[in-house]
């Protein structure tokens, strides 16, 4: 593996997981290309000054863009994709055009190109929501959202390539991630951002639905893990195990913040909101991976970051962002 194509690389973990891939490869070279959508932000890669390091624009949907840069590179990883559940509840399109048919064009072009490894970076919602225990790989899915039911798509397209074709695609399913450079729509950093300048938290429903916090830098520990050590047409689960309720969530964020339950503000429930993500990861475990990041080291450090890095998010929580917010929680 010499030459490694991320699409989506501009986002949240795909930023975190170029960082720590440029650090621990010393021989590798990467290809960042990314659409730049208003979740794709090239602040999160500001301080990347290394010739192994090179950004294309572009956009995965377009198969005439996503086939030069797939046959430049050795390996395929996707992060590309629209990826918030409140939006793909406002309006599919782009849902559908990226997270299936952008991931097809990847396929399509890794098939003619014999790419080495494509790894579709995929999420435990795709297993929909569990009550007690948790889904292991070789559970059904039932996503119940259009973005999990379009991640489901591009992951089922990626298997039936492995087995029709013989495309060596792997899929990972994280949890869900914190950490530095989250978009401020996700509710950690929403929360964080809207605390620390003294605004209403908007807790949907009761605040009982449960999350399993994974680090970002143990998600990309695991997505290595299973880039360097996993198989073909295999699916991994990379949980956090470090499940929480959104309420205790959200309290922990106002202790690190400094700031009283009175900017709790319970709101109308998401449609269809998943009561409760869990995976168990003992598969991955297998090949020697583990979440190592401790929550209460873990929170307290990103919140520290989103405190003392507001030139990043003050510039995000503007335009665009003040009107997706209003569109998604005015009269709730
Ligand atoms: P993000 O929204 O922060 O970043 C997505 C990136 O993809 C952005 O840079 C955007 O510009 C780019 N992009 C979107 N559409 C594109 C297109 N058509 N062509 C090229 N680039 C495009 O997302 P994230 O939170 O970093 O998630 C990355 C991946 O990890 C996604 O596939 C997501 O489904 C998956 N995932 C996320 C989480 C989580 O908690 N955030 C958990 C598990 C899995
Ligand atoms: P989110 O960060 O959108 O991730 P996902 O829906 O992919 O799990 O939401 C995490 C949890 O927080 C989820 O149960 C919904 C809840 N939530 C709120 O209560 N208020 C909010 O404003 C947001 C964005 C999420």
């Amino acid at each position: 593996m010499t030459r490694m194509l991320v699409t989506g690389g501009a986002g949240f973990i795909g930023s975190n997981f170029i960082r720590y891939q440029l650090a621990a490869y010393p021989a590798l070279e990467i290809v960042n290309f990314d659409k730049l959508t208003y979740a794709g932000n090239l602040d999160n890669l500001r301080g990347i000054d290394d010739a192994r390091y090179s950004f294309v624009r572009g956009d995965i949907a377009d198969a005439d863009a996503i086939g030069p840069a797939v046959e430049r590179c050795d390996v395929v990883v996707n992060f590309a994709a629209g990826s918030h559940v409140d939006r793909s509840i406002l309006g599919a399109d782009e849902f559908i055009e990226t997270n299936v048919t952008g991931v097809y064009n990847l396929l399509e072009a890794a098939r003619r190109h014999g790419a080495e490894r494509v790894l579709l970076v995929s999420t435990d919602e795709v297993y929909g929501s569990i009550d007690e225990g948790s889904f292991k790989e070789t559970d059904p899915v039932g996503p119940r959202n259009p973005y999990s039911a379009s991640k489901a798509g591009g992951e089922l397209l990626g298997l039936s390539y492995f087995h029709t074709f013989g495309v060596p695609v792997s899929i990972s399913r994280g949890s869900n991630t914190y950490g530095p450079y989250q978009y401020p729509e996700k509710v950690l950093p929403l929360f964080t951002t809207n605390a620390i300048d003294n605004e209403p938290l908007p807790l949907y429903g009761d605040g009982r639905n449960v999350r399993d916090w994974l680090y970002v830098d143990d998600h990309c520990r695991g997505l290595d893990c299973v880039l360097r050590h996993g198989a073909p047409g295999e699916i991994y689960n990379i949980a956090g195990e470090n499940e929480r309720e959104n309420i205790a969530l959200t309290h922990r964020i106002l202790e690190l913040t400094g700031r009283g339950a009175d900017l709790i503000r319970p709101v109308k429930d998401r449609p269809g909101h998943d009561r409760r993500y869990s995976i168990d990861a003992s598969k991955l475990k297998a090949l020697g991976w583990r979440p190592q990041m401790d929550w209460d080291e873990g929170i307290a450090a990103t919140v520290r970051w989103y405190q003392e890095n507001e030139w990043w998010w003050r510039k995000i929580k503007s335009g665009e962002f003040l009107e997706y917010y209003r569109r998604q929680y005015a009269n709730r």
